[in-house]
């Protein structure tokens, strides 16, 4: 853990009474699970739950004790924009999300509040991924950073902006640990780390929810995608997933509970199934694992027609909407599949309103789930103040958009999240006063650095590359070489992707011969990530590599600055060109950015959360991986490798990163060399820049338990810190590990800390080599 961040559980913040309860009730959470051990502390902060507070509950219950059946079912209702209507509004629906025009939320909420029977006000909810209006590197990108105050910036402005218009809950953080860059979706959240993904999701909470979600410029936010949404096989989305019980609760959990005890009061569960049962039916998961042993006391919505899906599809009778999981055999059963699951609040379909009347009558769901359903959806409600404050001053929605502070955090926010991959005999930073060639066909695009959750973002909003580039190389050309397509399946043709004519190369050949150095801006387009955004192939779409190799035999020198929502296999980029920097999907301020980093005002410092492939064939390749008996070795043959890939590892590593400067990382010395079960250990290393300039270096720590009942992955990362030194400067980062770190859940769904030894790394990527080790006794 971060020395910085992290804190050892502390409750000395709660009340006394907010003590007893929360002991109470673990204590019957623990004895009701049956489980012989406690959740540890999430490692990664402090936990920031509000404990329930004896107002609230009893305004819940007084206002539960008004309610009709169908006014609880209403509740339970979560309607999209197109469906807000004035009649939704007066019969009581529970939530709207994607509304966004500060006017008609207010209109809305006035005729909840005012003509409904009892008044209760609309939850107002949108996907703030990365930013409202000033948006931000995509979540992948700001996790390169391995600085959570990048997302801190991101929330609190996203949540800013997006109160100011009239929403209260944002459908973020996305927390999904992923080991599939084929799947579009890796791009919204922090890669394939569990640790790294919980220090954000954390960061992310906090920021948005501040300690009280009631404030004017806070928002309560929503975990998703539960559970296991990452890892869908063929990295096809929405598609299935089967996952053994300690790999889903020591890989994929560990970020939903690092956002529900940094107090994220709301979720969402998965259009996936896992283990062939689907998010939004997973009892075992909402009830049981959510709602009983973390003691989530807020709701959980489902996804887009999530419910709708449970049901199988009919044979040949007209479509009557989402349907296939086959869980259900139509919308009454999976209504009740979904409530009694433990899904509060149903997105866009309409079945637990609709048969609610019908299901109770015929015993199939109970009052009981209904009010608990509709207490919860209340609670939140109470705790972010929409009965005292429900409305929205439209006047002021405008004036809280991308101020001077949201943009400059943006531009700060996107240079930190770049990760310098190559920089062959030092050819960056680039020298400003020279002529600059900015070639490709992402140079000149606003649209492509948003991203695929750009929010109320506008293109024209977005600086462009060439426009960053040229206000601080005066006289820079733009030449876009081709064009990469915006289209989407069925529309979308890979072979007319980016097709580079005779005259186009010739343009490219005569900007870069008449340039001192070339900016080759090149990527995806928004479109191939994002949700339903799945590739085959994870290469530079289209004809791109041929730019390189154009500019290549110029002999210019030239940077390719890469925009992309995943990692993507980039072999024969990194054969042709000098310098590869990073950027993924920047945000509002991607030009301003890049040029930062290309001419050196800001020196790089990120690192890779997620492995770059050299070949798709190698997916899933993550570093945190388990091992095996016959480990891969590239001399050897009967061993578990590629035999057409000379080598066992990916191209870039997890954790993986240059600078413009150099680090030496050493002396990694630990406080003990023996430990008790329940005690902790302090790793201390040091990092000296050794190079000339300013700079920052992630000094990273990984432990790994060579000997235990279920084989443990080869490294875990349990600490990080990013850090920023003179040349010449040295400075002493401490880790402290305790048994959140070195014990691990086994297939039963225990926390175990077994005795024996455990390895420490330490060094600034995954292939850290510094190593010492202590034992835990007892
Ligand atoms: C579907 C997506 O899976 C989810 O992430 C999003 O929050 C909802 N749509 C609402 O837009």
């Amino acid at each position: 853990m971060s020395s910085r961040a992290i804190r050892r559980v502390s409750f000395a913040k709660l009340s006394v009474a907010g003590f007893v309860l929360v002991a109470l009730l673990t204590t019957a959470f623990m004895l009701r699970m049956g489980r012989g051990e406690a959740m540890p502390a999430t490692p990664t902060q402090e936990p920031t739950r509000q404990a329930a507070d004896p107002g609230i509950e009893s305004s819940v219950e007084e206002l539960l004790g008004k309610m009709t059946l169908q006014e609880k079912l209403q509740q339970i209702q979560l309607i999209p924009d197109w469906q807000a209507t004035d009649e939704q509004a007066r019969n009581g629906v529970g939530s709207v999300f994607s509304l966004v025009d500060p006017t008609t939320i207010n209109h809305l909420q006035h005729v909840a509040v005012e003509e409904s029977r009892l008044h209760i006000p609309i939850l107002f909810a949108y996907d703030t991924i990365h930013g409202f209006r000033t948006i931000f590197p995509i979540p992948l990108g700001a996790a390169s950073s391995f600085d959570p105050s990048v997302a801190s910036d991101d929330h609190r402005i996203g949540a800013r902006e997006s109160a100011a218009v009239g929403l209260k809950q944002i459908y973020s953080p996305m927390v999904d640990v992923s080991h599939e860059p084929r799947w579009g979706r890796i791009a919204e959240a922090g890669g394939e780390d569990p640790y790294l993904n919980s220090v954000f999701a954390a960061a992310r909470v906090k920021a948005a929810q501040g300690t009280d979600y009631s404030a004017p410029d806070k928002v309560v936010t929503s975990v998703k995608h539960f559970a296991a949404y990452g890892q869908p096989e063929g990295g096809r989305d929405y598609n299935t997933t089967d996952m053994s019980e300690q790999r889903l609760r020591n890989i994929y959990l560990p970020p939903f509970k690092a956002a529900i005890d940094a107090g994220a009061d709301t979720a969402m569960c998965s259009f996936n199934a896992i283990n062939g049962v689907p998010g939004c039916a997973n009892r075992y998961l909402e009830t049981d694992v959510l709602k009983g042993e973390w003691g989530f006391d807020g709701f959980i919505e489902s996804d887009y027609t999530a419910v709708a899906e449970l049901r199988a599809c009919p044979a040949k009778t007209p479509d009557e909407g989402p349907c296939g999981h086959g869980v259900a055999a139509d919308g009454p059963e999976a209504g009740a599949l979904a409530l009694n699951a433990g899904t509060d609040s149903e997105m866009v379909s309409t079945f637990i309103r609709d048969y609610g009347v019908q299901l109770l009558a015929e015993g199939r769901i109970s009052m009981e789930r209904i009010d608990d359903a509709v207490r919860r959806i209340l609670r939140v409600k109470f705790r972010a103040g929409l009965f005292e404050n429900p409305y929205v001053d439209p006047a002021k929605a405008d004036a809280a958009q991308m101020l001077p502070d949201a943009v400059a955090a943006a531009r700060k926010a996107a240079s930190r999240s770049m990760v310098l991959l190559k920089n062959e005999g030092g050819l960056l930073p680039l020298n400003s006063a020279r002529k600059t060639a900015v070639i490709g066909p992402l140079a000149k695009s606003g649209h492509d650095m948003l991203g695929p959750w750009w929010g109320r973002g506008r293109d024209e909003d977005a600086i462009t590359v060439y426009d960053g580039i040229k206000a601080q190389s005066p006289g820079a050309t733009y030449t876009q070489g081709c064009e990469l397509s915006h289209k989407d399946p069925p529309d979308y043709d890979p072979a007319q992707d980016c097709v580079i004519s005779k005259q186009a190369l010739a343009k490219v050949n005569a900007a870069a011969r008449s340039a001192d150095q070339v900016v080759l801006a090149l990527g995806e387009t928004r479109e191939m990530s994002g949700e339903a955004a799945t590739r085959s192939e994870i290469d530079l779409p289209g004809m791109q590599q041929q730019l390189i190799q154009a500019i290549q035999k110029t002999g210019k020198p030239f940077v390719v600055v890469l925009f992309n929502g995943r990692p993507l296999t980039l072999e024969k980029v990194a054969a042709q060109s000098p310098a590869i920097l990073e950027a993924w999907f920047p945000g509002v301020q991607a030009g301003h950015a890049v040029a930062d980093v290309v001419f050196g005002e800001v020196n790089p410092g990120g690192k890779l959360p997620v492995s770059f492939p050299r070949r798709v064939g190698q997916v899933p390749i993550y570093y945190n991986h388990e091992p095996t008996g016959r480990p891969c070795d590239p001399g050897v043959k009967w061993c578990s490798r590629y035999r057409d890939i000379p080598s066992c590892d990916p191209l870039y590593e997890f954790g993986y990163g240059l600078s413009y400067t150099t680090f030496d990382i050493s002396n990694l010395q630990l406080s003990s060399s023996s430990v008790a079960k329940d005690g902790s250990v302090t790793a201390s290393v040091d990092v000296t820049n050794t190079g000339g300039r300013k700079g920052d270096e992630v000094v990273q720590l990984y432990i790994h338990d060579p000997v235990a009942s279920i084989s443990q992955p080869v490294r875990r990362l349990r600490g990080f810190e990013r850090v920023t030194l003179e040349p010449g400067e040295k400075r002493t980062v401490t880790f402290t590990l305790d048994r959140s770190d070195v014990g691990f859940y086994d297939n039963r769904g225990k926390f175990v800390v077994e005795p024996g030894r455990i390895d420490v790394y330490a060094g600034n990527s995954s292939k850290a080599e510094l190593k010492q080790s202590f034992t835990v006794t007892g």
